[in-house]
This record gives structure tokens, C-alpha cells and sequence, in this order.
């Protein structure tokens, strides 16, 4: 093919440097040819600003822009230009200190828009900040955008001269700990300099032998193969190998175990396949995958690939999929395929007949898309000693080789897993499906290969929030005392099981969290569906529970008369109330966080009421909820190493996802080697490649913190014990070599005994190492004429026991929020078209979050947990969207019963509201009676029991 380049002269970062490129590329394309990798490339469609470059100081997305169309002699600065390591740029530096950076792949381009911001305007107010990132698309996935904020308007202070880089750098003090300090992350210099490798970075250092891989994914829901025809794929230049599953050399399905303590089950959790061969069960499916050269001679093949389909009746709700004349979507399993009663207290029929007040609702949410700015990508090769190294987003490492190998055809003693930089995930890479792809490619060719997947193919291939449909009730005494609670959820898992069982028993544990509801009857169901596949994401399985309980919560306290938050505090569980699981709540601190919220809550709604205009209403909503933290039958290692230096080595496997796995290590340990008074950076991190680090376990269930946090007490008694001379002094590296003394140390950490599971039969149990509670204040605006909501202000107490981090939480919370807003308001994954692109599926830009947020820390010291810590990370996004739909009653009394509440929902509401219509959602048709099913489970509990 005849290629023309074109030549150009072009500054960049300072240096006039002649480049040539094709015709059809991008800026983006060329810088990063350049080395320029800093110039991130997430959505590819000018959605995101992760590319944002400075052109004559000008902000441009590079993805976007065509480098021909870029004028000779331009002036193109990137990151890379900004500042050094020993030079930072006062942006840099404000990033790192106010928490602007967490998994670091918007960063980029945040510090490219905001420098020309500076330039243009050196005293901005806040809002104009705003403006600004929202005028160039800027879009974070995981700060909640406050922080970015903060940054800017410190870094334009020291820049005006008001400040200086001292004022805006945090600083160790000698000596002082540093657990439960603001101490800046160890990562956090690298993303800032736009030195840190991602996946795409890394793949861009392969060998010139690496292939490049794409992929051909189905285009329906469901439906039966009947062939593949990639001749002619095969033979266009460039490309090596069209690979099908005929190919993959194990049994083509990743191992979903599922968990002791599971509910009851009733399939054999295989049924994902790698590469589809007899059937789709979903649309995004991969059906073959091109290798070849380049990868747009891989993507032009992967056009060319066909596939003959049969169509099959496709299944796209719970109640579709559960209704009786549905055809089997795995012919191995009824499409219901697990149940999980839960009986607290008396019969609530009963109850209800008797009970002075009830309310009643039906529910649903949504397959919620996860949306990280970088799309999935993975890398794998063989490596040294015949070992399939696979480079990928993992957060679950040494659970992926186990859910991989016999799927391969590879022993798990053969399979490494590292992980690379993540550019955010929040759940979604739990799945072991990327780095099976491109192992079983790797395999294929015996060549290094890479595959990055467009943004679109990322949305139909990556897992998503499982959705959920539920009828329930609740019921309280004249005085508003909670009596009964009755729910009926039917979970929406999609065409797999990865993950099903946890997801099930985890919907069970929050309708009715944290209070005290005496009586429950309730049954969790989920079905395959051909969705796509329900999978990890923050606070799993808790915000489908929240969505009926809180909303009911508000619906009962207007019943009975009663203001919301107190009725809440009427309701709050108090020193020996039950748990909805019938256990004890680990800690009670609900009252004292409704006493800290209160007055926030006072002060807005007053506020709220004096705002109110015809056309914009003002409403103020609150949710109560939390999460449970680990799990039973867990364990954590890490190993601890003396260096020569004097410093120490810490070797562990908690995946850094940007939530701060790299902070929480160094505190722990830090906080754990007092006694030898090292230095933070006398602290070295190895982490995350299963090579040469121990089994730490997978980043979820908020449990990273907790357990590794144990591990690491363990590992650092050890090592401490090992070097304390009898005289109280430690030995020297070379005291410890000459006497002989190991000065590797490994801490394992196991779930205490007492941890149970939740009975499959009751529903009652833990199945936990540790609660969390978190209380969500938003207020709304409503416009009444389009009825789009706003939030505008927001505030969380919460009590995760004793803060480990106040940047890194505070991150965690500010983020879990602005996830929070998109789960109410916009985010969806339903139309395949429109839902495909990171705009489409409703990401919140900065003027979708509340630059008014807060998080207030009541601190109850965890006395299980290390340092009187425990988790939290997944808590802040347990049921904040709940306090968004309340607020929005508040405001308008319309009552959303179906996410996400879009303007034309909440209008259409209004308006059938002003002609007195009740809006009200119908009932869920869930298949089954509860009561029966629930009679044939208490019958069996009974029969267990008796034997
Ligand atoms: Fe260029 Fe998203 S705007 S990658
Ligand atoms: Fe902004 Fe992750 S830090 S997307």
C-alpha cells in the first residue's frame, strides 16, 4: 500500500525538532511515537481529556486532532516539559499534596489544561476552575474532582507569589508517625512527572517480535455459531494468526469456584467461556482474536473476520430470564441459579397487619458501566523458564492464575501475573478474562503479544454492576419504630457467574443496615440473563440493597409523619440490637454520626426551603448505610527484608488500583517498624507480580487494608524480633549476616475462626472481618422545566474505625460520591450503541459533582482491626445515590423508583404528580412466589436441624 508521510517542524517542549508522519494521524499518535507518554489515550473520541496537550498554549486533545493539521513551526508541549523530580512545577507539587492523583491517568492531562488555565487567567475563583476543565472535557473517574480543584488554586497562589512551594509541600516531621496523617502516596511523583507506565506504555517497549492483537466481539445478545469464515482476515498483510478457541490449549473456561459458605447454587460455575466457540451469550462476546504486526493491520483483519450467527431469543431483564417459558442461556443451568433466603424475628405478615404504618415500592438499578479513563489492556509473553508471564489491570493476581490455568491448559506454577500501572478499575478487573485473552494468544503464535482494547470494546467486554429489580415493604409502630421489613430482589448477573455467590450473600446484609429492624423475611435470586456479565465493582451487591431500603426509609417516615433523619435516629441500631443477619453490629457508633450530621442537615434544609423558585426546586436527601469488610476463610501474606542499607523491603501483593495501596503499605509499616525510626523513604515498596511477591490476596471486599495491615504487624514482629539484641538495641544488616540471622520475614494473616458464613438456609451469620458506616447528606436543585437534578452540596460522616490516611480516604470518600451522583443520575449500560462510549454511558463531568462536598470522621477505634483501622474504601459508594433520590422527593415529591433518574423521568413524574396521578413503579413479576420459596427453605433448615 502506497503510504505518504508528511514532514514537519514542530517546538516541542521547547526544542524544534523535524518529525514525519502519515497522513491520518493524530497528534496523539505522533507524540506518543515520540516517547511523549505522558499523552494518555482513554476514551480516543475527545471525551476525556487524558490526551490534553498545550499547542501556542492553547489546550487540544490530541486524539482528536490530526498532527498535519498542526502548523509548522508550532510550539507542542507535553508533560514531560513541565517539571522534574528535584524541579516540580507548582502544579505538580499541589497534585501530589492535596490528593489530586489517584490511580493517575487523567493527571496528565488535568496538569496540561490546568497550566494553560494559568497562563490565562492566574487568579481564577474555583467555579472558574471549573468552567475551565469542563470546557475541555477533563474528566475524573476517581477524586470526585474536589481535590484537582484544591490543587489548582494552591498552585495559582505559590505562581501569583502569595504562597510558596514550602506552603504547598507536606513535610515529614523527623521522628513522627505518620498513620493517620495526610502523607502524600509514594506513586504519586511518578504520575505527576508523566513518567509513570501504564499498560499501553508498557506494551510500547515490547520487542519488535511482540504482536499486536484485536479483537472480534459479537454483535448480538445471544444466539448459536454456526460458523467463523477469517480466510480472508488471514491473508491481508501483516497479520500472523486468526486465533478461535480451536486454539486455546485448556478447557476454554475460566474456573468460577464458588466460596465456601455459598447460598444454594445450582450450577457448576462453568460457563464463561475465553473465546466463544458453539454460542454468544452476551454482546461484546470474542468470538476469534487477530494477530499481526501492527495493530492496524490487526484491526482492519478483525473487520474482515464473519460470523453466522443463529439469533436466539435474548434475554435482557431478571424477569425476562426467570420467566417460565424462557429457554436455558447455559444449558447446564436453570436460568435462576441461586437463592438466598434471609428469616429475622417473627413471621412479617403477621407483623404487618398490625403495624400502624407501612410504605411499598418496587426498585430497580441499573447494570451500572464501571468507566475507568483507561480502557482494558494486557500483555503477555513467555518468559524466563518456560513461564506465561502475563502483564495486565489484575486486582485479584493469585486468584486469576487459579481461575486461568486449567482454562489455559497451563499449571498455575506456570503463570505469572504482574501487575501493570492501573488507570483505574473499581472492580471490573476482578474478572480473569483479559489476562486469559492474551495468554491463550501468546500460546497460540509463541510470540510477546498486546492487546488494548478501543473504549467501545472495553464497555461490551469488561463486566458491570449486576442489575437489580425488587419489591419490598417496610412497617413501623405509631411511634415510628421499624416493626417488619419484607424484600424480594432478583439480581440481573448477566450471561456468567464470575463473582454470583458473594454478590448474592451481599444483598442480604444491607436492606436494613444499620438499623434495628426486628423482623425480616426476605429472599435474594439472581439469574444469567444476556446482559452483560455482573462483576466486582465498588461496594459489590450494596447499593441494589440500599436502593430499596433507603428509599423505603424516607417512604415510611413520610407515612408516619415523622422527618427522615429522625426517623432514622428513631430507627439507628443501638448496643445490642441484631444486625439484619441476626448477629451483633460490630460497633454502634449511628447515633453519634447522626448527632454530627445533624446540623448540616437543619441548616440545608432551611436553606432549601428559602431557595425554592417556580422554577427551580431545592430538595435535601439523606441515606445511612456502610459495608462489611473481608471475608471468612481469608488470608493475607507479605515478607519483610532488612537491606544492607538499612532499610527495608516490603513485598506484597495488595493491587494498586489508585485507591492507595502503595500509602496504606508505607504507613503500616511504617507504623509497625517504629522502633527502628526509619525514614518513609528508607520504606521501599516491591509489589504486585506474583514472581516475587506473596499472596496478599484480591483488592476487594474492602478487606486490603484490614488484612494486609495484620500480615504486615506479623511480618514486622518478626523481623523486630530477629534483630533485637538482648540488650534491647537492634542488629545491623551485618550483624544480622554474620551471626546467621534470616533477615527476610514473611506475615501471614488468616480470617479469625469465629468469622461464619451467612447460612444458606437463614441468612443468618457474618461472613465479615469488620463493618463500616457511613451517613450521605445531598442536596438537589431541580430544574422544573427540563427536570434534570443537580447535586450541590454534599457531606459523609463516616466511621471506618481509626483513619490509616486522611488524603487517601478523604479520596475514597470524594470519589465514592461522584460514583454515587452517576449511579443516580446518568450512568447506564443498556443501549449498546449510546452506552458504548465513556459520554454516552453518563460519566459525571466536574460540573456534575458538587465542589461543596466534605467528609466528616467520627473515629471508633476497630478493636479488631490493625491499628484500630479497617476498611473503607467501598463503603463511600454503598448508598449515597439513595440520598440523591431523596433529596429529589424532597425537592419535587416525585419518588424515582428506576435508575438512573434522568431528566425526563423525574420531569415525566412532575408532571404526573400535578395531575394528581399517583407515580408509583408497577410490581416486578420476579417468577416465583416469595413465601413459598421462602416456606420450602425454613422447611429445610428445620430438616438440617433435626439431623
Ligand atoms: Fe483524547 Fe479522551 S479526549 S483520549
Ligand atoms: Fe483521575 Fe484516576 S485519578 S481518573
Amino acid at each position: 500500500m502506497f503510504v505518504t508521510m508528511i514532514k514537519r517542524n514542530f517546538v516541542i517542549n521547547g526544542t524544534l525538532k523535524f518529525v514525519t508522519f502519515e497522513e491520518g494521524d493524530t497528534l496523539a499518535d505522533l507524540l506518543r511515537r515520540l516517547g511523549l507518554r505522558s499523552v494518555k489515550i482513554g476514551c480516543n473520541a475527545g471525551q476525556c481529556g487524558s490526551c490534553s496537550v498545550l499547542v501556542d498554549g492553547d489546550v487540544v486533545r490530541s486524539c482528536i486532532k490530526k498532527a498535519k493539521d498542526i502548523k509548522e513551526h508550532s510550539a507542542i508541549e507535553t508533560l514531560e516539559g513541565m517539571g522534574t523530580a528535584k524541579a516540580l512545577h507548582p502544579l505538580q507539587q499541589a497534585f501530589i499534596t492535596y490528593g489530586a492523583v489517584q490511580c493517575g491517568f487523567c493527571t496528565p492531562g488535568f496538569l496540561m489544561s490546568a497550566k494553560a488555565l494559568l497562563q490565562a487567567n492566574p487568579n481564577p475563583t474555583r467555579q472558574e476552575v471549573r468552567e475551565w476543565f469542563n470546557k475541555h472535557r477533563n474528566i475524573c473517574r476517581c477524586t470526585g474532582y474536589k481535590p484537582i480543584v484544591d490543587s489548582v488554586m494552591a498552585a495559582a497562589a505559590v505562581m501569583r507569589g502569595e504562597a510558596s512551594m514550602e506552603d504547598i509541600t507536606y513535610h515529614y516531621e523527623e521522628g513522627a508517625d505518620i498513620y493517620g496523617t495526610s502523607h502524600p502516596r509514594p506513586g504519586s511523583l511518578a504520575k505527576v512527572l508523566g513518567v509513570c507506565d501504564y499498560g499501553e506504555d508498557f506494551a510500547a517497549q515490547m520487542s519488535d517480535e511482540a504482536l499486536h492483537l484485536a479483537v472480534v466481539q459479537a454483535k448480538v445478545h445471544h444466539a448459536n455459531i454456526l460458523g467463523i469464515e477469517y480466510n480472508e482476515a488471514e491473508n491481508m498483510p501483516g497479520v500472523v494468526k486468526v486465533i478461535t478457541a480451536a486454539d486455546v490449549k485448556g478447557s476454554n473456561i475460566l474456573r468460577i469456584i464458588p466460596p465456601l459458605g455459598s447460598p444454594h447454587y445450582y450450577s457448576d460455575g462453568l460457563d464463561h467461556p475465553i473465546i466463544c466457540d458453539k454460542k454468544i451469550f452476551r454482546y461484546g462476546d470474542v468470538v476469534a482474536v487477530v494477530a499481526a504486526h501492527t495493530r492496524k493491520q490487526a484491526r482492519m483483519a478483525a473487520e474482515k473476520v464473519k460470523v453466522i450467527y443463529e439469533e436466539l431469543p435474548a434475554y435482557l431483564t431478571f424477569m425476562e430470564a426467570a420467566a417460565k417459558d424462557a429457554i436455558r442461556v447455559h444449558e447446564q443451568s436453570p436460568n435462576v441459579y441461586i437463592e438466598q433466603p434471609l428469616f429475622k424475628g417473627g413471621d412479617t405478615r403477621e407483623i404487618f397487619k398490625t403495624s400502624e404504618y407501612s410504605a411499598e415500592g418496587s426498585f430497580s438499578t441499573t447494570r451500572q458501566p464501571h468507566l475507568p479513563i483507561e480502557p482494558d489492556t494486557a500483555q503477555a509473553y513467555w518468559g524466563e523458564d518456560g513461564v506465561m508471564m502475563i502483564h495486565c489491570k489484575s486486582q485479584n493476581l493469585y486468584g486469576n492464575i487459579a481461575a486461568l490455568a486449567d482454562s489455559i491448559g497451563l499449571s498455575k506454577g506456570k503463570i505469572r501475573l504482574v501487575q501493570n500501572t492501573v488507570g483505574g478499575s473499581f472492580g471490573y478487573s476482578m474478572s480473569a478474562q483479559m489476562p486469559a485473552l492474551v495468554a491463550v494468544c501468546a500460546m497460540a503464535t509463541d510470540k510477546p503479544v498486546s492487546l488494548t482494547l478501543s473504549y467501545p470494546e472495553h464497555q461490551h467486554y469488561t463486566g458491570k454492576r449486576s442489575a437489580s429489580y425488587t419489591n419490598a415493604r417496610l412497617a413501623c409502630d405509631k411511634d415510628g419504630k421499624i416493626t417488619a421489613l419484607e424484600f424480594h430482589m432478583g439480581i440481573d448477573h448477566g450471561a456468567y457467574s464470575d463473582a454470583s455467590t458473594t454478590l448474592t450473600t451481599k444483598t442480604i446484609r444491607f436492606l436494613g443496615y444499620p438499623y434495628n429492624v426486628p423482623n425480616i423475611r426476605g429472599l435474594s435470586q439472581m439469574c444469567f440473563s444476556n446482559g452483560n456479565f455482573g462483576i466486582a465493582f465498588r461496594a459489590f451487591g450494596s447499593p441494589q440493597a440500599y436502593m430499596a431500603s433507603e428509599s423505603l426509609i424516607d417512604m415510611l417516615a413520610a407515612e408516619a409523619g415523622i422527618d427522615p433523619f429522625e426517623f432514622r435516629y428513631i430507627n439507628a441500631a443501638r448496643e445490642g440490637d441484631l444486625s439484619p443477619n441476626s448477629m451483633s453490629y460490630r460497633n454502634y457508633p449511628m447515633r453519634e454520626m447522626l448527632d454530627l450530621m445533624r446540623p448540616y442537615y437543619k441548616q440545608w434544609k432551611e436553606e432549601a426551603k428559602r431557595k425554592n423558585t417556580a422554577d427551580k426546586k431545592y430538595g435535601v436527601g439523606v441515606s445511612f448505610g456502610g459495608y462489611h469488610v473481608g471475608k471468612s476463610h481469608d488470608s493475607a501474606e507479605v515478607a519483610l527484608e532488612l537491606n544492607e542499607d538499612g532499610s527495608v523491603s516490603h513485598y506484597n501483593t495488595w493491587e494498586e488500583m489508585g485507591q492507595g495501596a502503595d500509602i496504606g503499605t508505607l504507613a503500616h509499616t511504617y507504623r509497625c517498624l517504629r522502633e527502628l525510626n526509619l525514614r518513609p523513604e528508607q520504606i521501599h515498596l516491591v509489589q504486585n507480580d506474583t514472581g516475587t511477591c506473596p499472596n496478599t490476596g484480591s483488592a476487594s471486599s474492602s478487606r486490603s487494608h484490614h488484612m494486609a495491615g495484620w500480615a504486615t504487624k506479623i511480618a514486622a514482629d518478626k523481623l523486630l524480633d530477629a534483630m533485637r539484641k538482648p540488650d534491647g538495641s537492634f542488629r545491623s544488616y551485618s550483624e544480622m549476616i554474620r551471626e546467621g540471622i534470616p533477615t527476610k520475614y514473611f506475615g501471614k494473616y488468616e480470617s479469625p475462626s469465629d468469622v461464619g458464613h451467612i447460612d444458606k438456609n437463614t441468612g443468618h451469620g457474618f461472613d465479615s472481618v469488620g463493618q463500616n458506616f457511613i451517613l450521605n447528606l445531598a442536596e438537589v436543585e431541580v430544574d422544573v422545566k427540563t427536570g434534570k437534578a443537580k447535586v450541590l452540596r454534599y457531606r459523609i460522616v463516616s466511621d471506618i474505625g481509626i483513619v490509616g490516611n486522611r488524603l487517601a480516604v478523604t479520596g475514597q470518600a470524594l470519589g465514592g460520591m461522584s460514583h454515587c451522583v452517576g449511579f443516580a443520575l446518568t450512568e447506564n449500560y443498556e443501549d449498546m450503541k449510546r452506552h458504548g462510549t465513556m459520554a454516552g454511558a453518563g460519566i459525571p463531568s466536574i460540573n456534575d459533582i458538587p465542589d461543596d462536598a466534605e467528609v466528616v470522621f467520627n473515629e471508633t477505634p476497630r478493636e479488631y482491626g490493625p491499628q484500630n483501622s479497617t476498611g473503607c474504601s467501598e463503603s463511600y459508594q454503598s448508598c449515597g445515590h439513595v440520598a440523591v433520590l431523596n433529596a429529589i422527593y424532597d425537592a419535587t415529591g416525585v419518588r424515582i423508583y428506576t435508575l438512573p433518574a434522568a431528566p425526563e423521568k423525574i420531569k415525566e413524574a412532575m408532571n404526573a404528580l400535578n395531575r394528581g396521578e399517583a407515580v408509583r413503579q408497577e410490581r416486578w413479576d420476579l417468577g416465583c412466589d416469595m413465601f413459598e420459596r421462602l416456606n420450602h427453605f425454613e422447611a429445610k433448615a428445620t430438616a438440617e436441624k433435626l439431623k
